[in-house]
């Protein structure tokens, strides 16, 4: 278990209280004035990734005492107590050893007396013989073709990683093999993805922890259905009949049977019973631990739709960046540990300036699923508000991410980051090199990831836009009116991420370092960061309500907004 504290009581926060206070008003332009190696005090580099934190509203002081913040808090031991399997999800009773399925050194880990790495390296073989197996052509599928298409079908962590990476990594795809991803529960998902596919060369992957979350089971029971019926869609009665049986083009060609379905669908859980009970055969069923939370699972056996997409050595690569980077983490001293950075500069904003949100912006469009990828990592994990003790926090705890590709945000939100009212920190993150080096579009995109994190640092004072007014030839008049509109007050914090290219390997440590981001933090506001209490109360409540929309009798068991919106979807559905 993780050593408890109280926040607001360590000496540091005060400290920081009282730095605050004084150094509020600060303006990041005087600090760069001032201090002509203020990028290189202030920057951070691990292999080829180069992270510039001097575009912050921080000074040496600011640093020292975030230091101190997450030493009096424990940080050092808690990061022990991760990485060697002691129980640190307490609301569960489990440890947290994502980091152990990408331990290259392959070091012994001990949890419950035992040593996990060989459970660990049995599935990665298996994983890898399978992954060759499929990309090969070696695996047919019941009517004797190769394998074209996998689809994941899985939800949240068994997902957004997976999508997130294969999406990021296209580059080293085969285009022997797409892969599909289906995970929301609404049909249109489904129906949209199979309808395209031939069940003759389509391999199915569920991808659940529990294999009882409502989304998968349903899809996967579509699709076991949709394989068993050559490639034709159940509608439901009376509804879209026509165009979901829609796909007919092979359906007369071969008849599948439900031995068949081994050679089309393969299981990655952690629960053979309920894998078994579905009719997959546990020999395709590729295996994890408890101790693999769902938003740190890509790691393992939920990983296995990336290998099939981009190869198992390349898979291999993004274990080792990952691996690499927990090394980092557990070796750097605070002020050389770019993670610990990083969320240190995330509790100033938060606890200090009151930022409610985080941006995370790649310059890379394939790297554009990374932040709908760590909205998950980081809301599920520090969004909470009761501390380790079980007791009410009466501080911030974690923030709002989200974020898009730049150049795309910078013409739809960026608008607010320059000049509204909010603060939002900035995680700008770029290739040097591009995977798809085209005329100018590069330097253009690089260009602009330079630009925006100047001008958010800088700004332009009213006196600037007057002057630039003036140079056009605007009156007097004309440039009272119009300066203070194009004034920026600038001092808006940004962190730069430069990589030298995104390969697997980097972009393992890159997952990796905001995993351990949201670690530290987590650890700092006492709280537990491996739980999710939160999802299950909506949860419930739809599996309560589900039967009550097969009746015909209106309900008015709920308050008059919850079942004034049933009775009305009912009426509709009726008519
Ligand atoms: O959203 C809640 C959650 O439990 C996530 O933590 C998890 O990633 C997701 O559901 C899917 O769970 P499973 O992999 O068990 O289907």
């Amino acid at each position: 278990m993780l050593t408890n504290h109280a926040f607001l009581q360590l000496p540091a926060y005060t400290q920081l209280k009282a730095h605050f206070d004084a150094t509020e008003s600060m303006h990041m332009r005087d600090l760069f004035a001032q201090n002509p190696d203020r990028f290189a005090q202030f920057s951070l580099q691990f292999e080829d990734m180069l992270v510039d934190f001097s575009k912050n509203r921080v000074t040496t002081e600011t640093m020292t005492l975030l230091r101190q913040l997450a030493e009096q808090a424990g940080l050092q031991e808690a990061i022990g107590k991760l990485f060697s399997g002691d129980k640190i999800n307490g609301t569960e009773g489990r440890a947290v050893l994502h980091t152990t399925l990408r331990n290259r050194a392959n070091t012994p880990v001990v949890v419950d007396g035992a040593d996990v790495m060989p459970e660990i390296n049995a599935v990665l073989d298996r994983m890898k013989s399978f992954t060759e197996r499929v990309r090969s052509g070696e695996w047919k599928g019941f009517s004797g073709k190769a394998i074209t298409d996998v689809v994941n079908i899985g939800i949240g962590g068994s997902d957004l990683g997976p999508v997130m990476v294969t999406e990021a990594l296209k580059f080293y795809a085969s285009d022997k093999l797409k892969v599909h991803f289906v995970s929301n529960v609404d049909g249109v998902h489904i129906y949209e993805t199979l309808q395209r596919l031939n069940p003759e060369t389509t391999l199915f992957l569920v991808a659940s922890k529990t294999f009882t979350t409502q989304e998968t089971m349903t899809n996967a029971t579509s699709a076991r259905d949709w394989f068993l019926a050559g490639g034709q869609l159940a509608a439901p009665v009376g509804v879209l009949t026509d165009t979901a049986n829609a796909v007919e083009d092979w359906f007369a060609a071969a008849t599948p049977t439900e031995v068949d379905i081994a050679k089309h669908f393969a299981a990655l859980s952690t629960n053979q019973k309920a894998v078994e009970a579905f009719g997959i055969d546990p020999a395709n069923m590729f295996g994890f631990w408890d101790w693999v939370g769902g938003r740190y699972s890509l790691w393992s056996a939920i990983g296995l739709s990336i290998a099939l997409y981009i190869g198992f050595d390349n898979f291999e690569e993004l274990l080792a960046g990952g691996h690499a980077m927990d090394n980092h983490f557990r070796t750097a001293p605070l002020d050389q540990n770019v993670p610990a950075t990083l969320a240190l500069l995330g509790i100033w904003y938060n606890n200090f300036y009151g930022a409610q949100s985080e941006a995370i912006l790649p310059y890379d469009q394939y790297m554009h699923r990374f932040a709908a990828y760590f909205q998950q990592g980081d809301m599920e994990s520090n969004g909470k508000s009761v501390d380790r003790d079980g007791h009410p926090v009466n501080y911030q705890t974690g923030p709002i991410i989200w974020g898009e590709p730049g150049t795309n945000g910078q013409h739809a939100f960026y608008q607010l980051i320059h000049q509204g009212t909010k603060l939002i920190p900035c995680d700008f993150i770029a290739p040097a090199i591009s995977h798809r080096p085209l005329g100018d579009h590069h330097q253009m995109l690089l260009s602009n990831f330079f630009a925006q994190t100047e001008a958010l640092m800088n700004g332009k004072t009213e006196q600037e836009a007057a002057d630039e007014l003036r140079k056009v030839g605007k009156s007097e008049a004309e440039i009272a009116q119009i300066a203070p509109f194009k004034a920026f007050s600038g001092n808006r914090p940004t962190n730069s991420i430069l990589l030298k290219t995104i390969t697997p390997r980097a972009l393992g440590s890159l997952i990796a370092l905001y995993e351990h981001k949201i670690f530290t933090q987590g650890v700092i506001w006492n709280i537990f960061s491996f739980d999710q209490w939160g999802v299950e109360l909506g949860k419930q409540l739809a599996n309560k309500i589900l039967p009550e929309l097969e009746a015909d009798t209106p309900v008015d068991s709920h308050d008059s907004s919850t079942n004034g919106l049933i009775n009305a979807y009912k009426a509709w559905r009726k008519n």
